[in-house]
């Protein structure tokens, strides 16, 4: 039977901030416009974001965009590119006031203007006073922004595939992308979409790890959609972990809470932060806290049975405060730990966060194939699964948001100003390959199951991908990951039926967890310093000689490659690297 088929202009897979606007720029346009999405949008883990999104408003305190690159700089540890982050923290600006007019609830402070709260790594330059950049509504920003993107998108009458999973880019000898296979998650029918440009906006993979504050749909789909299509993926070995998850769950605490005032102590009651960023203490960058949590563990300073977390305390914040401008974690410490904020503190401990790399992109959301800045035709990335790179190292607190955001918006718009005049022609190989990936689990037999094989996988990413890592750690974890992969072939499903089959969804995530989880360890092994969060007591300094520059992971043969930082901004001078203190 011929499989089904679609055209259109624009396909977006993922419906987080990324994706819907990237889609908005779109669908005011007379321009066909389709987004695919695993999940009903407003359920994109663009949802869960929390604390806010950076911008230089200075409504609280004084500020500009200058700064906030200053920070941004600094916060990824001199790896972000300057030109990128400039374009980024300028952008801002408009960026909020444009959600603002599209009908985001920001709070508000007494005189009107968007409340803004301190966030980490934010300069403490205004007078020794830390400056307030991080634009919130509440402790919901990402749900707030979310879902009036959807709104905007729906009266646009943007066309979604709600609940179709992206299963392999269409893509022609010449290494364009002709769009995509997907399938309906409530028929299991395979669909066809041709697009003349295709936008992944994807999110993160948090799911490599056992322990994280990422939603169960965050699995690296489109970074490995990128790499099987050819693509690298930069960075990778850089991971965030939050310093705030609820400690043993996972479940994200906002940075929010420290900037509200709420701070970090030891089974001593000592507020240990003062040793490890005399300045900035509690709001150091996340790399520098997630450390220091994870030393006083380490060290036997750790509270509760096991000594196993610290605790932070908000009680002292009263209740008015926190029901105004932290009612989601109170909510979410009752439900996910038996505490409530307002009378107790807060078991915490790092959980996986956020990628820093991803897709090789430029920042009009083109995806690049090498340090040449050679395009992939008909390929963008915007959002976590992209790497342009702003984060660098380490990402501050606010400017993932702000991210997606922007390059959601150039990547839509630098769509909207070069769509081909004609689709290019979809070949049958093309086809044939993409159908391949979705036939191997047709195969029958016993075998493995993808949930076996998937705790391992994760079992050994904690184990071995963790905020510290050594030669001997990294090079067993390696190891390990090839030998998992090894037995892929051999897992199977035991239900072959077709409508709601979330198996056999699983099975094609699972794979798309092993990419991402090998490039990850892979480019962490070969970078021999320590930099941002990517920390190696065996190599403890950063090495600007040999490792400023950015690393690049290609799927065959697991090969490694290198670019160069772009240290030169657009109009301003250039901030060179000095020792990162807070
Ligand atoms: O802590 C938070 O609210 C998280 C924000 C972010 O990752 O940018």
């Amino acid at each position: 039977m011929a499989l089904a088929k679609r055209r259109f202009d624009a396909l977006i897979i993922g419906a987080g901030g990324a994706g819907l606007n990237a889609a908005i720029q779109l669908a005011d346009t007379n321009l066909q416009v389709a987004v695919v999405s695993k999940v009903f949008p407003t359920r994109s883990h663009t949802v869960a974001a929390q604390g806010g999104v950076n911008a230089a408003l200075a409504n609280v305190s004084d500020d500009s965009w200058h700064w906030h690159m200053f920070d941004t700089v600094k916060g990824s540890d001199y790896l972000g590119d300057q030109d990128a982050i400039e374009f980024m923290c300028r952008e801002a600006i408009p960026t909020v006031y444009e959600l603002e007019h599209n009908g985001v609830p920001f709070s508000r402070l007494e005189n009107g203007t968007i409340y803004q709260r301190a966030f980490g790594g934010q300069s403490q330059n205004f007078g020794g006073a830390q400056a307030s950049r991080t634009c919130a509504a509440a402790d919901r920003t990402g749900h707030a922004i979310l879902h009036a993107l959807y709104q905007q998108n729906v009266r646009a009458r943007t066309h979604f595939f709600d609940e179709f999973f992206a299963v392999e880019l269409l893509r022609d000898d010449e290494g364009a992308i002709l769009g995509a296979l997907v399938l309906e998650i409530e028929t299991g029918e395979p669909l066809l979409i041709e697009a003349k440009s295709t936008i992944l906006a994807t999110g993160g993979c948090g799911q490599v790890y056992r322990t994280t504050s990422n939603a169960h749909i965050n699995t690296g789909d489109g970074m490995a959609l990128a790499l099987r299509a050819g693509a690298p993926l930069m960075d990778m070995e850089f991971y965030q972990f939050h310093p705030t998850g609820i400690a043993g769950k996972g479940m994200l605490i906002t940075e929010g809470v420290r900037g509200e005032g709420g701070y970090l102590v030891n089974k001593d009651g000592e507020r240990f932060m003062e040793r490890y960023a005399p300045n900035a203490k509690d709001l150091a960058s996340r790399d520098v806290v997630s450390r220091a949590i994870v030393t006083e563990v380490k060290e036997g300073r750790g509270c509760g049975p096991k000594s196993d977390h610290v605790m932070l305390k908000v009680d002292h914040l009263g209740e008015e405060i926190i029901s105004k401008r932290l009612p989601g974690i109170r909510e979410s410490g009752k439900i996910f730990a038996g505490v409530d904020a307002v009378v107790e503190p807060l078991p915490v401990f790092p959980t996986a966060h956020y990628i820093m790399g991803g897709i090789l992109t430029d920042r009009y959301g083109r995806v690049l194939t090498d340090q040449n800045d050679t395009i992939m035709p008909g390929l963008y990335a915007a959002g976590e699964c992209a790497c342009v790179s702003v984060h660098g190292a380490n990402r501050l607190g606010g400017n993932s948001l702000l991210d997606i955001l922007v390059f959601g918006r150039a990547a839509g718009l630098n769509v909207l100003n070069n769509t081909p005049a004609s689709h290019r022609k979809l070949t049958d190989s093309a086809i044939q390959s993409a159908m391949a990936r979705l036939e191997r689990w047709d195969q029958t037999g016993t075998g493995l199951s993808v949930r076996e094989l998937r705790d391992e996988f994760r079992r050994t990413m904690e184990d071995h991908a963790g905020v510290f890592r050594t030669e001997v750690i990294m090079q067993e974890g390696v190891n390990k990951l090839l030998a998992l992969r090894d037995k892929l072939p051999d897992v199977r499903l035991q239900d072959h039926s077709r409508v709601f089959n979330t198996g056999r969804i699983e099975a094609l995530e699972l794979e798309n967890l092993f990419d991402c989880g090998i490039a990850m360890a892979v480019s962490a092994l070969h970078r021999q310093e320590s930099r941002g969060a990517h920390s190696r007591p065996d190599y403890p300094e950063r090495d600007d000689a040999n490792w400023m520059k950015h690393s690049l992971y290609y799927r065959a043969e697991d090969r490694m490659d290198y670019k160069p930082v772009t240290t030169e901004p657009l109009s301003v001078d250039s901030f060179p690297p000095k020792v990162r203190t807070y």
